[in-house]
Protein backbone atom coordinates (compact mmCIF):
# COMPACT_ATOMS: atom_id res chain seq x y z
CA UNK A 1 0.00 0.00 0.00
CA UNK A 2 2.65 2.45 0.99
CA UNK A 3 4.66 1.45 -1.61
CA UNK A 4 1.57 1.61 -4.30
CA UNK A 5 1.00 5.46 -2.62
CA UNK A 6 4.52 6.80 -3.08
CA UNK A 7 4.31 5.06 -7.23
CA UNK A 8 1.20 7.27 -7.87
CA UNK A 9 2.63 10.40 -6.01
CA UNK A 10 5.83 10.03 -7.87
CA UNK A 11 4.37 9.51 -11.43
CA UNK A 12 1.25 12.53 -10.55
CA UNK A 13 4.35 14.52 -9.13
CA UNK A 14 6.25 13.77 -12.68
CA UNK A 15 2.90 14.63 -15.07
CA UNK A 16 2.41 17.82 -12.99
CA UNK A 17 6.15 19.06 -13.54
CA UNK A 18 5.41 18.47 -17.01
CA UNK A 19 1.91 20.27 -16.87
CA UNK A 20 0.28 17.17 -18.33
CA UNK A 21 -3.87 16.92 -17.66
CA UNK A 22 -4.00 13.61 -15.81
CA UNK A 23 -6.83 11.51 -17.13
CA UNK A 24 -5.66 7.88 -16.91
CA UNK A 25 -2.53 6.26 -14.84
CA UNK A 26 -1.50 2.63 -14.22
CA UNK A 27 -0.63 1.64 -10.93
CA UNK A 28 1.47 -1.44 -9.93
CA UNK A 29 -0.12 -4.18 -8.65
CA UNK A 30 0.10 -4.80 -5.17
CA UNK A 31 1.60 -8.39 -3.44
CA UNK A 32 -1.61 -10.45 -2.09
CA UNK A 33 -2.04 -10.62 1.53
CA UNK A 34 -2.95 -14.44 2.79
CA UNK A 35 -6.43 -14.11 3.76
CA UNK A 36 -9.20 -16.48 5.02
CA UNK A 37 -11.56 -16.53 1.70
CA UNK A 38 -14.33 -18.49 0.89
CA UNK A 39 -13.56 -18.53 -2.66
CA UNK A 40 -10.80 -18.48 -5.20
CA UNK A 41 -10.16 -15.04 -6.64
CA UNK A 42 -8.22 -16.76 -9.78
CA UNK A 43 -10.77 -15.24 -12.03
CA UNK A 44 -10.93 -11.47 -11.44
CA UNK A 45 -9.55 -9.25 -13.56
CA UNK A 46 -5.97 -8.14 -12.75
CA UNK A 47 -6.80 -4.24 -13.17
CA UNK A 48 -9.59 -2.29 -12.94
CA UNK A 49 -11.33 1.38 -13.21
CA UNK A 50 -11.04 3.43 -10.18
CA UNK A 51 -11.47 7.29 -9.09
CA UNK A 52 -9.04 8.86 -7.51
CA UNK A 53 -8.66 12.21 -5.94
CA UNK A 54 -5.31 13.05 -7.21
CA UNK A 55 -4.11 15.05 -4.50
CA UNK A 56 -5.91 15.55 -0.59
CA UNK A 57 -5.27 19.25 -0.96
CA UNK A 58 -7.16 19.53 -4.25
CA UNK A 59 -10.50 18.41 -4.99
CA UNK A 60 -9.58 17.37 -8.67
CA UNK A 61 -10.89 13.71 -9.38
CA UNK A 62 -8.97 11.69 -11.83
CA UNK A 63 -10.15 8.46 -13.71
CA UNK A 64 -7.04 5.88 -13.15
CA UNK A 65 -6.65 2.44 -13.85
CA UNK A 66 -5.55 0.26 -10.79
CA UNK A 67 -4.82 -3.01 -9.51
CA UNK A 68 -7.93 -4.75 -7.74
CA UNK A 69 -7.46 -4.42 -3.56
CA UNK A 70 -5.94 -7.07 -2.22
CA UNK A 71 -8.09 -7.87 1.46
CA UNK A 72 -5.14 -7.17 4.22
CA UNK A 73 -7.64 -6.83 7.43
CA UNK A 74 -9.57 -9.77 9.02
CA UNK A 75 -12.84 -8.46 8.20
CA UNK A 76 -11.93 -7.12 5.06
CA UNK A 77 -14.45 -8.10 1.76
CA UNK A 78 -13.85 -8.14 -1.40
CA UNK A 79 -17.28 -6.59 -2.82
CA UNK A 80 -17.77 -5.87 -6.71
CA UNK A 81 -19.38 -2.80 -6.91
CA UNK A 82 -22.67 -1.77 -8.50
CA UNK A 83 -23.22 1.59 -7.62
CA UNK A 84 -21.71 4.53 -5.35
CA UNK A 85 -22.41 7.59 -4.57
CA UNK A 86 -20.41 10.76 -3.17
CA UNK A 87 -21.22 12.97 -0.21
CA UNK A 88 -21.47 16.65 -0.40
CA UNK A 89 -17.95 18.29 1.08
CA UNK A 90 -15.70 15.19 0.57
CA UNK A 91 -13.29 16.18 -1.62
CA UNK A 92 -12.52 19.15 1.46
CA UNK A 93 -12.29 16.50 4.59
CA UNK A 94 -8.32 15.77 4.05
CA UNK A 95 -8.00 19.50 4.57
CA UNK A 96 -11.13 20.34 7.33
CA UNK A 97 -11.42 17.04 8.91
CA UNK A 98 -7.26 15.27 8.84
CA UNK A 99 -7.75 13.49 11.65
CA UNK A 100 -9.96 11.19 9.88
CA UNK A 101 -8.31 10.75 6.73
CA UNK A 102 -5.04 9.44 7.61
CA UNK A 103 -2.24 10.04 5.38
CA UNK A 104 -1.60 6.30 4.45
CA UNK A 105 -5.37 6.50 2.94
CA UNK A 106 -5.84 5.38 -0.78
CA UNK A 107 -7.81 8.67 -1.84
CA UNK A 108 -10.53 6.67 -3.69
CA UNK A 109 -13.47 9.01 -3.45
CA UNK A 110 -17.11 8.00 -2.42
CA UNK A 111 -17.69 5.73 0.57
CA UNK A 112 -21.31 4.75 -0.05
CA UNK A 113 -21.53 1.06 -1.92
CA UNK A 114 -23.81 -1.44 -3.53
CA UNK A 115 -22.60 -4.35 -4.67
CA UNK A 116 -21.70 -7.96 -4.31
CA UNK A 117 -19.76 -10.15 -1.99
CA UNK A 118 -16.82 -11.81 -4.14
CA UNK A 119 -14.87 -13.15 -1.02
CA UNK A 120 -15.41 -12.91 2.22
CA UNK A 121 -13.78 -14.28 5.61
CA UNK A 122 -15.17 -17.51 7.15
CA UNK A 123 -17.43 -16.87 9.21
CA UNK A 124 -18.31 -13.74 8.32
CA UNK A 125 -22.55 -14.65 7.46
CA UNK A 126 -21.19 -13.54 4.25
CA UNK A 127 -21.52 -15.71 0.92
CA UNK A 128 -20.20 -15.04 -2.45
CA UNK A 129 -23.13 -13.30 -4.44
CA UNK A 130 -24.09 -11.63 -1.59
CA UNK A 131 -26.20 -8.41 -2.26
CA UNK A 132 -24.41 -5.68 0.21
CA UNK A 133 -24.55 -1.81 0.98
CA UNK A 134 -22.47 0.08 3.60
CA UNK A 135 -20.79 3.00 3.96
CA UNK A 136 -17.10 2.67 3.70
CA UNK A 137 -14.84 4.22 6.92
CA UNK A 138 -13.50 7.65 5.38
CA UNK A 139 -10.38 6.54 6.88
CA UNK A 140 -9.89 3.83 3.91
CA UNK A 141 -10.53 4.18 0.13
CA UNK A 142 -13.79 4.49 -0.92
CA UNK A 143 -15.90 2.89 -3.32
CA UNK A 144 -15.53 4.51 -6.62
CA UNK A 145 -13.85 1.77 -8.53
CA UNK A 146 -14.94 -1.60 -9.45
CA UNK A 147 -13.79 -3.62 -6.97
CA UNK A 148 -13.79 -1.97 -2.75
CA UNK A 149 -12.90 -3.58 0.41
CA UNK A 150 -15.28 -2.80 3.23
CA UNK A 151 -15.15 -4.62 6.45
CA UNK A 152 -17.69 -7.16 8.20
CA UNK A 153 -19.40 -5.13 10.61
CA UNK A 154 -19.81 -2.01 7.98
CA UNK A 155 -21.99 -4.24 5.49
CA UNK A 156 -25.58 -5.36 5.93
CA UNK A 157 -27.68 -7.20 2.86
CA UNK A 158 -29.72 -4.59 0.60
CA UNK A 159 -33.40 -5.59 1.16
CA UNK A 160 -35.02 -7.02 -1.16
CA UNK A 161 -37.12 -3.89 -2.46
CA UNK A 162 -34.22 -1.91 -3.46
CA UNK A 163 -31.91 -2.03 -6.81
CA UNK A 164 -28.55 -0.89 -6.95
CA UNK A 165 -29.55 2.66 -7.25
CA UNK A 166 -31.62 3.39 -4.46
CA UNK A 167 -29.19 0.76 -2.42
CA UNK A 168 -25.93 3.22 -3.14
CA UNK A 169 -28.08 6.02 -1.85
CA UNK A 170 -28.76 4.74 1.71
CA UNK A 171 -25.96 4.05 4.07
CA UNK A 172 -24.27 7.25 4.93
CA UNK A 173 -27.36 9.45 4.78
CA UNK A 174 -29.50 7.04 6.57
CA UNK A 175 -26.80 6.04 9.41
CA UNK A 176 -26.20 10.05 9.90
CA UNK A 177 -29.66 10.19 10.39
CA UNK A 178 -30.43 7.28 12.35
CA UNK A 179 -27.54 8.14 15.00
CA UNK A 180 -28.18 11.86 15.06
CA UNK A 181 -31.80 11.35 16.08
CA UNK A 182 -31.52 8.04 18.18
CA UNK A 183 -27.90 7.69 19.62
CA UNK A 184 -26.88 11.84 19.55
CA UNK A 185 -30.57 13.04 19.96
CA UNK A 186 -33.42 12.03 22.17
CA UNK A 187 -35.55 10.26 20.19
CA UNK A 188 -36.60 6.65 21.09
CA UNK A 189 -36.01 4.49 18.33
CA UNK A 190 -38.45 2.08 20.10
CA UNK A 191 -41.11 4.66 19.44
CA UNK A 192 -40.81 3.04 15.34
CA UNK A 193 -41.88 -0.20 16.76
CA UNK A 194 -44.73 1.09 18.71
CA UNK A 195 -43.33 1.03 22.18
CA UNK A 196 -45.81 2.93 24.18
CA UNK A 197 -43.59 4.35 26.50
CA UNK A 198 -41.15 5.67 23.65
CA UNK A 199 -44.11 6.49 21.54
CA UNK A 200 -45.35 8.93 24.26
CA UNK A 201 -41.93 10.44 24.97
CA UNK A 202 -41.02 10.74 21.71
CA UNK A 203 -44.72 12.35 21.10
CA UNK A 204 -43.60 15.20 23.27
CA UNK A 205 -40.91 16.40 21.10
CA UNK A 206 -40.56 18.67 18.36
CA UNK A 207 -37.75 18.36 15.89
CA UNK A 208 -36.51 20.36 13.60
CA UNK A 209 -34.24 19.95 10.38
CA UNK A 210 -32.48 21.97 8.17
CA UNK A 211 -31.57 21.22 4.42
CA UNK A 212 -34.75 18.38 4.99
CA UNK A 213 -34.79 17.68 1.10
CA UNK A 214 -30.96 16.90 0.91
CA UNK A 215 -29.45 13.19 1.21
CA UNK A 216 -29.22 13.26 4.85
CA UNK A 217 -32.36 15.52 5.87
CA UNK A 218 -34.75 13.22 3.76
CA UNK A 219 -33.86 10.58 6.19
CA UNK A 220 -34.16 12.43 9.28
CA UNK A 221 -37.70 14.05 8.56
CA UNK A 222 -38.99 10.19 7.41
CA UNK A 223 -37.29 8.83 10.85
CA UNK A 224 -38.43 11.62 12.87
CA UNK A 225 -42.11 10.99 11.72
CA UNK A 226 -41.76 7.27 12.14
CA UNK A 227 -40.87 7.52 15.24
CA UNK A 228 -43.97 9.51 16.18
CA UNK A 229 -42.27 13.35 17.12
CA UNK A 230 -44.83 15.58 17.98
CA UNK A 231 -43.56 17.78 14.90
CA UNK A 232 -41.66 17.48 12.30
CA UNK A 233 -40.18 21.09 10.74
CA UNK A 234 -39.05 21.09 7.53
CA UNK A 235 -36.59 23.40 6.51
CA UNK A 236 -35.92 23.40 3.03
CA UNK A 237 -36.71 25.66 -0.36
CA UNK A 238 -39.92 26.29 -1.54
CA UNK A 239 -39.90 24.10 -4.41
CA UNK A 240 -39.54 20.94 -2.16
CA UNK A 241 -41.96 21.41 0.26
CA UNK A 242 -44.71 18.59 -1.41
CA UNK A 243 -41.98 16.18 -1.17
CA UNK A 244 -40.73 16.79 2.49
CA UNK A 245 -44.58 16.94 3.69
CA UNK A 246 -44.65 13.44 1.45
CA UNK A 247 -42.10 12.17 3.81
CA UNK A 248 -43.42 13.22 6.72
CA UNK A 249 -42.72 16.79 7.82
CA UNK A 250 -45.76 18.74 9.74
CA UNK A 251 -44.52 21.97 9.26
CA UNK A 252 -42.10 23.82 6.33
CA UNK A 253 -39.80 26.95 6.83
CA UNK A 254 -39.34 28.05 3.23
CA UNK A 255 -35.98 29.63 4.33
CA UNK A 256 -35.02 31.81 1.27
CA UNK A 257 -38.21 33.75 1.80
CA UNK A 258 -37.96 33.66 5.95
CA UNK A 259 -35.24 33.21 8.38
CA UNK A 260 -35.33 30.18 10.94
CA UNK A 261 -35.01 33.34 13.29
CA UNK A 262 -37.99 35.49 11.42
CA UNK A 263 -39.66 32.26 11.93
CA UNK A 264 -39.95 31.17 15.05
CA UNK A 265 -39.96 35.13 16.79
CA UNK A 266 -43.63 35.13 15.16
CA UNK A 267 -44.84 32.52 17.50
CA UNK A 268 -41.82 31.37 19.66
CA UNK A 269 -43.95 29.59 22.54
CA UNK A 270 -45.58 27.49 19.91
CA UNK A 271 -42.67 26.83 17.22
CA UNK A 272 -39.50 26.82 19.71
CA UNK A 273 -37.86 23.28 18.89
CA UNK A 274 -36.98 20.52 21.57
CA UNK A 275 -34.67 18.56 19.22
CA UNK A 276 -33.03 20.39 16.00
CA UNK A 277 -30.26 18.26 13.53
CA UNK A 278 -28.51 20.73 11.29
CA UNK A 279 -27.00 19.95 7.66
CA UNK A 280 -25.51 23.10 6.65
CA UNK A 281 -23.59 25.00 9.07
CA UNK A 282 -23.08 28.92 9.13
CA UNK A 283 -25.96 31.31 9.35
CA UNK A 284 -28.30 28.68 9.35
CA UNK A 285 -26.83 26.81 12.11
CA UNK A 286 -26.85 30.36 13.94
CA UNK A 287 -30.64 31.02 13.35
CA UNK A 288 -31.28 27.08 15.01
CA UNK A 289 -29.59 28.54 18.11
CA UNK A 290 -33.05 30.71 18.65
CA UNK A 291 -35.24 27.90 17.24
CA UNK A 292 -34.25 25.58 20.19
CA UNK A 293 -36.03 24.93 23.37
CA UNK A 294 -34.15 26.03 26.85
CA UNK A 295 -32.89 22.81 27.50
CA UNK A 296 -33.25 20.86 24.10
CA UNK A 297 -30.45 19.73 21.66
CA UNK A 298 -29.02 21.16 18.78
CA UNK A 299 -26.63 18.92 17.17
CA UNK A 300 -24.94 19.51 13.85
CA UNK A 301 -23.16 17.17 11.48
CA UNK A 302 -21.82 20.51 9.49
CA UNK A 303 -20.49 22.35 12.56
CA UNK A 304 -19.89 22.75 16.33
CA UNK A 305 -22.76 24.53 16.90
CA UNK A 306 -20.67 26.65 20.00
CA UNK A 307 -18.89 27.98 16.89
CA UNK A 308 -22.14 29.87 15.83
CA UNK A 309 -23.38 30.59 18.88
CA UNK A 310 -24.91 34.50 18.46
CA UNK A 311 -23.22 36.56 21.22
CA UNK A 312 -25.66 37.58 23.93
CA UNK A 313 -28.24 34.85 23.28
CA UNK A 314 -29.30 33.60 26.80
CA UNK A 315 -30.35 30.09 26.41
CA UNK A 316 -28.83 27.02 27.68
CA UNK A 317 -29.25 23.72 26.36
CA UNK A 318 -28.96 20.62 27.35
CA UNK A 319 -26.61 19.65 23.98
CA UNK A 320 -25.10 21.27 21.11
CA UNK A 321 -22.79 18.74 19.55
CA UNK A 322 -21.41 18.34 16.33
CA UNK A 323 -21.13 14.29 15.35
CA UNK A 324 -19.30 12.25 12.91
CA UNK A 325 -21.48 9.39 11.39
CA UNK A 326 -20.20 5.76 13.04
CA UNK A 327 -20.36 3.19 9.47
CA UNK A 328 -22.15 0.76 11.46
CA UNK A 329 -23.64 -2.71 9.66
CA UNK A 330 -25.73 -3.23 12.38
CA UNK A 331 -27.56 0.12 12.30
CA UNK A 332 -28.11 -0.04 8.54
CA UNK A 333 -29.75 -3.90 8.96
CA UNK A 334 -32.32 -2.09 11.34
CA UNK A 335 -32.88 0.65 8.75
CA UNK A 336 -33.00 -2.25 6.26
CA UNK A 337 -35.92 -3.83 8.00
CA UNK A 338 -37.76 -0.70 7.79
CA UNK A 339 -37.24 -0.51 4.22
CA UNK A 340 -38.49 -4.01 3.39
CA UNK A 341 -41.64 -3.34 5.82
CA UNK A 342 -42.33 -0.11 3.39
CA UNK A 343 -42.23 2.10 6.23
CA UNK A 344 -38.99 4.41 4.46
CA UNK A 345 -36.85 4.79 1.05
CA UNK A 346 -34.04 6.60 0.12
CA UNK A 347 -34.45 9.66 -2.13
CA UNK A 348 -32.59 9.20 -5.11
CA UNK A 349 -31.48 13.12 -6.80
CA UNK A 350 -29.92 12.04 -10.14
CA UNK A 351 -28.12 8.82 -11.51
CA UNK A 352 -25.17 9.52 -13.04
CA UNK A 353 -22.68 6.97 -15.60
CA UNK A 354 -19.22 6.30 -13.76
CA UNK A 355 -17.57 8.48 -17.23
CA UNK A 356 -19.41 11.41 -15.99
CA UNK A 357 -18.30 11.34 -12.61
CA UNK A 358 -17.05 15.00 -12.96
CA UNK A 359 -20.80 15.88 -13.43
CA UNK A 360 -21.76 14.06 -10.76
CA UNK A 361 -19.51 15.81 -8.64
CA UNK A 362 -20.51 19.32 -10.16
CA UNK A 363 -24.19 18.81 -9.31
CA UNK A 364 -23.54 17.66 -5.34
CA UNK A 365 -21.11 20.85 -4.99
CA UNK A 366 -24.34 22.72 -6.01
CA UNK A 367 -25.82 22.42 -2.85
CA UNK A 368 -29.08 21.72 -4.09
CA UNK A 369 -29.39 17.90 -4.38
CA UNK A 370 -33.14 16.18 -4.02
CA UNK A 371 -31.60 13.34 -2.49
CA UNK A 372 -28.91 11.46 -3.48
CA UNK A 373 -26.87 11.29 -6.33
CA UNK A 374 -25.51 8.11 -7.69
CA UNK A 375 -22.73 6.97 -9.71
CA UNK A 376 -23.28 3.82 -11.82
CA UNK A 377 -20.03 1.80 -11.77
CA UNK A 378 -21.08 -1.55 -12.90
CA UNK A 379 -23.55 -2.39 -16.51
CA UNK A 380 -25.80 -4.26 -13.69
CA UNK A 381 -26.71 -0.74 -11.89
N1 LIG B 1 -20.78 14.60 10.19
C1 LIG B 1 -21.11 13.56 9.43
O1 LIG B 1 -20.89 12.40 9.81
C2 LIG B 1 -21.80 13.79 8.11
C3 LIG B 1 -22.45 12.72 7.47
C4 LIG B 1 -23.13 12.97 6.26
C5 LIG B 1 -23.13 14.25 5.74
N2 LIG B 1 -22.44 15.26 6.40
C6 LIG B 1 -22.47 16.64 5.90
O2 LIG B 1 -23.81 17.09 6.05
C7 LIG B 1 -24.12 18.02 5.05
C8 LIG B 1 -25.42 17.59 4.35
O3 LIG B 1 -25.18 16.39 3.63
P1 LIG B 1 -26.25 15.90 2.57
O4 LIG B 1 -25.71 14.70 1.92
O5 LIG B 1 -27.60 15.84 3.19
O6 LIG B 1 -26.18 17.15 1.56
P2 LIG B 1 -27.03 17.46 0.26
O7 LIG B 1 -27.90 16.29 -0.11
O8 LIG B 1 -26.09 17.97 -0.75
O9 LIG B 1 -27.96 18.66 0.76
C9 LIG B 1 -28.53 19.46 -0.19
C10 LIG B 1 -29.78 20.08 0.40
O10 LIG B 1 -29.44 21.19 1.26
C11 LIG B 1 -30.45 22.16 1.10
N3 LIG B 1 -30.02 23.49 1.55
C12 LIG B 1 -28.99 24.23 1.09
N4 LIG B 1 -28.91 25.37 1.81
C13 LIG B 1 -29.90 25.34 2.72
C14 LIG B 1 -30.33 26.21 3.77
N5 LIG B 1 -29.72 27.36 4.02
N6 LIG B 1 -31.38 25.81 4.54
C15 LIG B 1 -32.01 24.64 4.32
N7 LIG B 1 -31.67 23.78 3.35
C16 LIG B 1 -30.62 24.12 2.56
C17 LIG B 1 -30.76 22.13 -0.36
O11 LIG B 1 -32.06 22.59 -0.55
P3 LIG B 1 -32.38 23.71 -1.66
O12 LIG B 1 -32.08 23.08 -3.00
O13 LIG B 1 -33.81 23.98 -1.46
O14 LIG B 1 -31.47 24.87 -1.39
C18 LIG B 1 -30.65 20.64 -0.70
O15 LIG B 1 -31.91 19.98 -0.62
C19 LIG B 1 -22.89 18.10 4.15
O16 LIG B 1 -22.13 19.21 4.57
C20 LIG B 1 -22.15 16.81 4.44
O17 LIG B 1 -20.76 16.93 4.25
C21 LIG B 1 -21.79 15.04 7.56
Amino acid sequence: MYLQSYLLKRSLQTLNRHSVTVTSITLPRSSPVVHNQNMSSSALPKTMKSLLQASRKSPEVVLITSPLPTPSHPEDVLVRVHATAPCAGELQWAINFPDSVPPEKEMVPCQDLAGTVVTSPANSGLRPGDRVYCRVSAERAGAARDYALPRVSELAKIPRSLNWIEAAATPLSALTAWQALFEQGKLDAAGIKGDAGACGRNGAIRVLVTGAAGGVGSWVVQLAALAGAKAVVAVCGGDKEDAVRQLGATEVVDYRKTSIEEWVAADTEARECDLIIDMIGGKSLAGCWTAVRSGGALISINTPPDMVKPAGLDKEVAKSLFFIVKPLGSNLAEIGELIEAGKVRPTVDSVWEFGDFKKAFARLESGHAKGKIIIKVSNEA
